[in-house]
């Protein structure tokens, strides 16, 4: 392992009923509440109406800020900065999936900022403070709900960036599956592949000694690979839902990765991908990653026959080891397929026109991926593998 120091400040609050909670988290902060929010599926599944009566009962000052898109965009979070900058706000709650968490971010950010809200996500300047902001969950993904990062998309120059900072973890978080079960199955299913996706990118790493961070991810990825298929089946069903939930908080609130550091190249390329296209990350990473497994194998085949074996219980006998690691990345494919996630660039009608616009957005901070340093050449390539 390499030296680490853990610190996640994000107060978890999980469970049926605990949307409560409000009462006593938020007027901690303050009384004048920015609550932001996507584009209406709270107000047609109650959430909406249940928060604000809460909010009501102490007597909360309520802004708004609805309509934040999926990939969310800059200049709606600019419109978040400006309401808190005129109307003083104290406290953001954002009601949603990450889109609407990461623009939040953004906002309480950017709320504290003189510049350009753009620079935090372009690394001209990093957040040093942020106003505080509480989340309720509605769809199992990202881990934005307890991490610090956010991704925000600039629709005018087609960029799409990763950032944050110690500033930006959320104060808590209220997850409750049942705040879940609207999700429709295609987003679900996103969810799923976004989740194993995260495992996946820390999986892939050179520090030796990692045994417990190993089996940490490997059982969020069979647990996932389990609750999955019957959840996508039966999305109302409590148990699956509070599993899958757990799960993709778990796989990215920096508690499998202490002590190293993943690869995050796949994520990378998907951003440049949604930057230009505006397609789900979760369908775009269930088309590249096999592909960027596929060209990396050579990098270290043992990692990968690990992982065939402990996740997708690949029988080794009478195999060559890189037999192995690629029968691993043909179940991964296979497991996705199986619950119907996209497999090509094709599916989303995405074609070869773009892919050299894409390639050079992916390494406009430089060579990118920890497992192995990757070009603009490379991305092509696999990309190319995914059309
Ligand atoms: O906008 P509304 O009406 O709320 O609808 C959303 C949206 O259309 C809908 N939805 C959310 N909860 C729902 C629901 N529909 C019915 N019932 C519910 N309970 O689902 C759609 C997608 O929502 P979105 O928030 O975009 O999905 P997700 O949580 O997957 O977030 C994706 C964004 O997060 C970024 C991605 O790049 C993408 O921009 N990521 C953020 C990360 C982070 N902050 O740590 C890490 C990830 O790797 C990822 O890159
Ligand atoms: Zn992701």
């Amino acid at each position: 392992m390499e030296n680490f120091t853990f610190h996640n400040p994000t107060k978890l609050i999980f469970g049926k009923g605990q949307l409560e909670q409000l009462k006593n988290e938020l007027p901690q902060y303050g009384n004048k509440v920015l609550l932001v929010y996507g584009g209406g599926s709270i107000k047609r599944n109650g959430l909406y109406d249940n928060v604000l009566s809460l909010l009501k009962e102490i007597d909360a000052e309520v802004f708004e800020l609805a309509g934040v898109e999926p990939n969310p965009r800059v200049s709606t979070a600019r419109k978040g900065i400006e309401i808190c900058k005129n109307e003083g706000i104290d406290v953001l709650l954002a009601v949603g999936g990450g889109s609407v968490i990461d623009c939040t971010k953004a906002i309480a950010a950017g709320a504290k900022y003189d510049g350009d809200v753009w620079d935090f996500m372009t690394r001209k300047a990093v957040a040093k403070e942020a106003l505080p902001f509480g989340t309720v969950l509605t769809l199992a993904a990202t881990g934005s709900e307890m991490n610090a990062g956010s991704v925000i998309t600039n629709w005018e120059t087609n960029e799409k960036f990763g950032w944050g900072s110690g500033a930006t973890f959320p104060k808590f978080s209220i997850l409750d599956p049942v705040h879940t079960y609207s999700v429709p199955k295609d987003q679900t299913i996103y969810g799923i592949v976004d989740m194993m996706s995260h495992v996946l990118e820390h999986y892939f790493h050179h520090v030796q000694n990692t045994p417990l961070q190993d089996r940490w991810c490997e059982s969020i990825l069979k647990t996932v690979m389990e609750a999955g298929p019957k959840l996508v089946e039966d999305l109302e069903n409590y148990e699956l839902r509070e599993t899958i939930l757990y799960c993709g908080t778990m796989a990215l609130n920096g508690m499998v990765n202490m002590g190293y550091r993943g690869d995050w190249a796949t994520h990378n390329i998907e951003h440049a991908v949604s930057a230009v296209y505006d397609i789900p990350h979760g369908g775009g990473l269930a088309i590249i990653f096999p592909n960027w497994m596929k060209y990396n194998l050579d990098v270290n085949v043992s990692r990968f026959k690990q992982l065939a074996e402990r996740v997708f219980d690949v029988d080794p006998t009478g195999k060559s080891e890189r037999d192995v690691a690629l029968e691993g990345i043909e179940k991964l494919r296979e497991f996705w397929n199986s619950i119907g996630a996209p497999a090509r660039l094709a599916d989303y009608e995405i074609g070869d026109d773009q892919l050299e616009v894409m390639a050079e957005k992916t390494v406009i901070f430089g060579e990118f991926g920890n497992f192995k340093k990757l070009n603009k050449e490379d991305t092509q390539e696999i990309l190319r593998a995914s059309l």
